[in-house]
Parts: structure tokens; C-alpha cells; sequence
């Protein structure tokens, strides 16, 4: 097949003297045609300082509109764009194309793959069955549990104590940790990093008194104590969290009893 090709003739040459060219790889699947996915390559003149999401826009609105890749925010916010780029867990709206490519005389020295993450189905192209992984993340009961001494205002919290669990506050459900773990490619009935660091975020919550469930809740067989220590997690979290001491902490709590 050949490569399709995008050139941006219509530029003026000094306003196209930035540009690089970038063959990106991207691994294609459409149930409708057949069992197998496929690679494909596009080729683009592309300025290297945007991003992999700015690319596949450019490929789906321009050489390929048949191109499936879920997004929303583009500001690394809602998490729905995490892909395997390059062989590492991304999301694409935060990675610039100068940061990944070999770059030499104006062109890229090898393309840049994209693909699903791994361990979920492949539904399309880049889009992945999420499901499981949510269900995953309503089963740890990700929310304020009280019981019942309902606040006339807002509930009081101390400064050391809301620090506690900062960290996991910040999780935006990607999926890049708990796809890059090899215990879930081998295993999809595990909660996952990801469930963890949210049950995480209410265990450690002073003002929670679901803490005692959730722990029940991961001590499970396919729960927290099936975690292997790889940190493959920890590096794949664009929100640089600390997944990988989050689990250790839940594993303590469930030791010790005390959070
Ligand atoms: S912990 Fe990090 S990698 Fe995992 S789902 Fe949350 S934001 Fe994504
Ligand atoms: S599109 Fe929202 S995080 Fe990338």
C-alpha cells in the first residue's frame, strides 16, 4: 500500500522552513475487515514542536478520516487519548513530536509507531474497551463514604492531613499505568493500578469512614496483593504520580490497619 503523503505546498518556503518530515506507524484494526490489525504508514511535513494528537488530526481530517482515536480535552485533563507511542504508554495530547523522534536534515530517522494500550480489546484502531477498567474503578467506591453525621458546613480537614493523599487526587483515569502493567496483561481480573490509587485516595481521606471496606474490597485475590513492585506504572503516569508507593501504602494499611 502506498504511503499517503501530506505536503503543506500552499506555505511560503520561509514559513515552511520549520517543518520536518515524520512518518508515523499506526497500528490499524476494523473488525468490519478483517481479524488481524495491520500497520499502516502516513507520511507528514509537520512542525516538530506539535504534538502526536496534532499529527493523527492531521492524518484523520486530511489523508484518512476513516482513522478511530478517542480525545477530548487536549490538554492532558480528561485522559481519554493514552496510546502506546513508541512503544511507552503516552497520552498523545503531551507529547511533542521533537521529544520522541530522531530528528536529522529535516526529517525523522525512524517513524514513530502508535498504538492501542495494552491489555484491553481493541474496539478500533486506537480505541480500546475501557469498561472493564471503570468497572474496576467502581468497585473500589470512589467516593466520600460517612456515616450519616451529615456536616451543617463543610467537612474540616487539616493541612498534614489533606496532604496524605494529594498525590492520588491527582489521577485523571487514563489507564496508562494499569495497561503497562504486566500483571494485568496477564491477568485482566485484577483491580490494577489505577483502582488502587483511587481507592488510595479515600483510604487516606481523615474525613472517609470507608476505609475499612475498600481495604476488604482489595484484599481480595485479584486485589492490591497481586502487585509485583515493576513501577511500570509509576513511569507511565503522565500525571507523575507515585503509583508504585501508593499500592505499597493501601498494602500497609491492610497489614497494619491503620491509615
Ligand atoms: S494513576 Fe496516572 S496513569 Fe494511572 S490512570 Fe491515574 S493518571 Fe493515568
Ligand atoms: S485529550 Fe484529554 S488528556 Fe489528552
Amino acid at each position: 500500500m502506498a504511503t499517503p503523503t501530506l505536503e503543506k505546498t500552499d506555505e511560503a518556503p520561509s514559513a515552511a522552513d520549520h517543518l520536518v518530515t515524520v512518518t508515523f506507524r499506526i497500528r490499524r484494526f476494523n473488525p468490519e475487515e478483517g481479524p488481524e490489525a495491520v500497520w499502516q504508514d502516513f507520511e507528514l511535513r509537520i512542525d516538530p514542536k506539535e504534538r502526536v494528537l496534532d499529527a493523527l488530526h492531521q492524518i484523520k481530517w486530511e489523508l484518512d478520516g476513516t482513522l478511530t482515536f478517542r480525545r477530548s480535552c487536549a490538554h492532558g485533563i480528561c485522559g481519554s487519548d493514552a496510546m502506546r507511542i513508541n512503544g511507552r504508554n503516552r497520552l498523545a495530547c503531551k507529547t511533542l513530536i521533537k521529544d520522541i523522534a530522531d530528528l536529522s536534515d529535516g526529517q525523522a530517522t525512524k517513524p514513530i509507531t502508535v498504538e492501542p494500550i495494552k491489555g484491553m480489546t481493541v474496539l478500533k484502531d486506537l480505541i480500546v474497551d475501557m469498561e472493564p477498567f471503570f468497572q474496576a474503578y467502581r468497585d473500589v467506591m470512589p467516593f466520600l463514604i460517612t456515616e450519616g453525621n451529615e456536616p451543617t458546613r463543610e467537612r474540616l480537614q487539616s493541612a498534614a492531613d489533606r496532604e496524605r493523599f494529594d498525590d492520588t487526587t491527582k489521577c485523571i483515569l487514563c489507564a496508562a499505568c494499569t495497561s503497562s502493567c504486566p500483571v494485568f496483561w496477564n491477568d485482566g481480573q485484577y483491580f490494577g493500578p489505577a483502582a488502587i490509587v483511587n481507592a488510595h485516595r479515600f483510604i487516606f481521606d481523615s474525613r472517609d469512614e470507608g476505609g475499612e471496606q475498600r481495604l476488604e474490597i482489595l484484599n481480595d485475590r485479584d486485589g492490591v496483593w497481586r502487585c509485583r513492585t515493576t513501577f511500570n506504572c509509576t513511569d507511565a503516569c503522565p500525571r507523575g504520580i507515585e503509583v508504585t508507593k501508593a499500592i505499597q501504602e493501601v498494602k500497609k494499611a491492610l497489614i497494619t490497619r491503620r491509615f
